[in-house]
């Protein structure tokens, strides 16, 4: 399969469901050729049937014996990247009464190594678009401490960090690099949660605001912009975050 001259191509992680699956959509929508990753095809069976120009690309990102598979075959689909949206992730709570030490471990290598092998995989292949964007998806919840997220929220900030850094590397290769903090959105990974999460919002209206961020290439984009205020005033005033949030004995 040979990509049409001028048509943009963007690589998706976690494209099977909620966020990754919304944005895959908003891509097509939008003209682009989009090879899209997940370890299932999941809910992307009925994409693949209304579009061409979607490809399901299988990856576990934790198996780093893959990486070269997926590699090649991302490059039988396109000769470059214009994008890639590095969005696949999981979420598991520590219970404190029980704790799993080992959840630590299974959150950072899908979450965290999980995404850098996702940047081994693509690098390469953005190096030969004429501009080429790396994003990567971290969270609101790097913004001030939740209880019970000691492993998530690790893995988000150093997502957070990871990027920031590699920013800096990639500016030689003319790579812009993306960070994006989504704040609560509801799909399987929330769906589960058994607290409040202000300001939800559908996965719909996460892949719009993202789209339409990544359009001016921002070092990060956080929204919703309420939820990034009320986490501005937790980080500034941890002990009134800590009175609210932390449980009670
Ligand atoms: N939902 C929220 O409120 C929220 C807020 C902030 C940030 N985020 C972040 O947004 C991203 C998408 O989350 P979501 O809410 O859309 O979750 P989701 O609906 O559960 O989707 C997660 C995606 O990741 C894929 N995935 C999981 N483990 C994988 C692995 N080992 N290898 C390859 N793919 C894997 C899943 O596909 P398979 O299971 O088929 O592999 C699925 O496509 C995550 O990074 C999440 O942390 C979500």
């Amino acid at each position: 399969m040979s990509t049409v001259v001028d048509e943009k191509v963007v690589w998706v992680t976690g494209a099977s469901s909620g966020i990754g699956l919304a944005l895959s959509r908003r891509y097509l929508e939008d003209g682009w050729r989009v090879l899209a990753s997940a370890r299932t095809p999941g809910g992307l069976d009925s994409l693949l049937k209304e579009f061409d120009r979607l490809t399901f690309v299988p990856f576990d990102m934790t198996d780093d014996s893959q990486i070269g598979t997926v590699q090649n075959t991302l490059s039988t689909y396109s000769a470059h990247l214009d994008c890639a949206v590095l969005n696949a992730g999981t979420c598991e709570y520590l219970d404190i009464h029980e704790p799993d030490w080992k959840m630590m471990n299974r959150i950072m290598s899908v979450n965290f190594l999980g995404l850098v092998n996702c940047v081994e995989v693509c690098l390469p292949l953005l190096k030969k678009a004429s501009r080429p964007h790396l994003v990567g998806v971290s969270s609101q919840a790097v913004q001030a401490a939740f209880p019970q997220a000691e492993a998530y929220g690790a893995s988000k900030a150093a997502i957070r960090y990871f990027l920031s850094s590699l920013r800096m590397d990639l500016k030689p290769f003319n790579v812009d690099v993306t960070c994006l903090l989504p704040g609560f959105v509801d799909t399987p990974l929330t769906q589960k949660n058994t607290f409040d999460m202000p300001f939800l919002m559908s996965p719909e209206e996460a892949a719009k605001r993202m789209f339409d961020a990544l359009e001016s290439r921002p070092y990060e984009y956080a929204f919703p912009k309420r939820l990034t205020a009320m986490l501005w005033i937790g980080r500034h005033f941890p002990k009134l975050w800590f009175a609210k949030l932390a449980p009670k004995k």
